[in-house]
């Protein structure tokens, strides 16, 4: 055989191989066009998801009744309860001046255990608030609409200030309370960390992915990270009028901060003391931050004792470096 026939014939095995390799192979699973939850044949009409008149499943007594600078609304998760006692016992302790609510919808299959558990837990801590829908991932933002809602019935008088915290977040209270009683312009504010140019995600194996027909422009107005944002109490009834116009987004931030914020003609304040995306938990080496993204229990437990108990290293020391690797 001469050189030009015997590649030809390395070729023509290749592609008989390759063949037999497409071939065994399992056909492409379809990629999703669609977001769980939210097919286009389902309403992503606010009213008809929220209404002012239904009970909520629990509800603390005296709701919103005391008054004070701040009402914080920690989101969380019926199933959560681990999360919500590290918060308890951290910095969301009672304080002057503050009032804690952590806010769940409802577990979709209702596990009858854990319903009771947690009407365990509210009557002895009365800081629960489960409302009337589907507690998951892409219902996120029906439960910052929900805030609002509560926020709007029952607190806007009592209240200066609202706080939207998720609980998986340590704050340092102290410096976010310092920095709100230092203002003095105590109305239209909406404070936090500024992503001012995001793309909507178009890779279906995203987390975030968005197709065309639930966002149809390439770019998110301005919005604030999720994690944890601070509004007046004038704005947080704005933005609960505009959200019932507004068809919901599933994405919680860019609904609530970006698109409702910019229909009511709020603007976006950034604050240094947010951050957003943070991989290493040890809290002494970002002082300058109050807010810590993706903790979990014991993360929260651990930074509080540093921070509350003054324990962080000074700046600069071996200590601080040393600990930086255990932590
Ligand atoms: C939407 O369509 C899906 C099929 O694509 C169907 O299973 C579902 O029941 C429909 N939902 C509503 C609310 O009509
Ligand atoms: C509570 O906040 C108000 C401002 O709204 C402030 O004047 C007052 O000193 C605060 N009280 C306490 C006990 O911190
Ligand atoms: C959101 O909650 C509504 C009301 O309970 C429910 O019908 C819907 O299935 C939930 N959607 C998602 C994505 O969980
Ligand atoms: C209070 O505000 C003033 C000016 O607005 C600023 O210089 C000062 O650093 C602030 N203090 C604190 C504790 O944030
Ligand atoms: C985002 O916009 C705000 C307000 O316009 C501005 O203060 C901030 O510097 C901007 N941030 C970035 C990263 O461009
Ligand atoms: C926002 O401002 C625009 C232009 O000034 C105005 O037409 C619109 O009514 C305002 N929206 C709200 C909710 O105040």
């Amino acid at each position: 055989m001469n050189l030009k026939k015997r590649i030809l014939l390395l070729v023509v095995a290749l592609i008989f191989i390759a063949s037999l390799c497409v071939n065994s192979k399992q056909p492409p699973l379809p990629v999703p066009t669609e977001v769980e939850g939210w097919a286009r044949n389902v309403s992503r009409n606010v009213r008809d998801y929220i209404s002012e008149t239904a009970q909520a499943h629990i509800m603390p007594k005296n709701f919103c009744e005391e008054k004070g600078l701040l009402l914080v609304f920690i989101h969380s998760k019926f199933d959560k309860f681990d999360a919500r006692r590290a918060i308890r016992e951290t910095w969301g302790q009672k304080r002057d001046n503050v009032t804690f609510y952590f806010l769940l919808g409802e577990d979709k299959n209702s596990h009858h255990e854990v319903q009771l558990k947690l009407r365990d837990e509210s009557q002895r801590f009365n800081d629960i608030v489960q409302e009337r829908f589907v507690d998951s991932y892409n219902n996120l933002t029906l439960k910052s609409i929900t805030m609002l809602k509560l926020f709007h019935l029952h607190c806007s008088d009592s209240y200066k200030y609202l706080l939207k915290i998720d609980d998986d977040v340590y704050l340092n209270i102290a410096s976010a309370l310092k920095e709100l009683t230092n203002r003095s312009i105590t109305t239209n504010v909406l404070l936090g960390h500024i992503y001012n140019v995001t793309n909507a995600i178009r890779n279906p194996a995203s987390k975030w992915f968005v197709p065309y027909e639930l966002y149809p422009d390439e770019k998110y107005p301005p919005y604030l990270c999720g994690a944890a944002y601070i509004m007046s109490a004038d704005v947080a009834v704005k933005l609960y009028r505009v959200a019932l116009e507004t068809p919901i987004f599933y994405i919680e931030d860019v609904y609530i901060t970006g698109m409702c914020a910019k229909k009511a003609n709020v603007t976006l304040e950034n604050s240094g003391g947010f951050n957003c995306y943070y991989a290493k938990k040890y809290v002494c080496l970002y002082k300058q931050y109050f807010v810590y993204h993706y903790f979990e229990p014991r993360d929260i437990k651990k930074a509080h004792e540093l921070v509350a108990g003054k324990k962080c290293p000074l700046t600069g020391s071996w200590q601080e470096w040393f600990y930086s690797l255990l932590y």
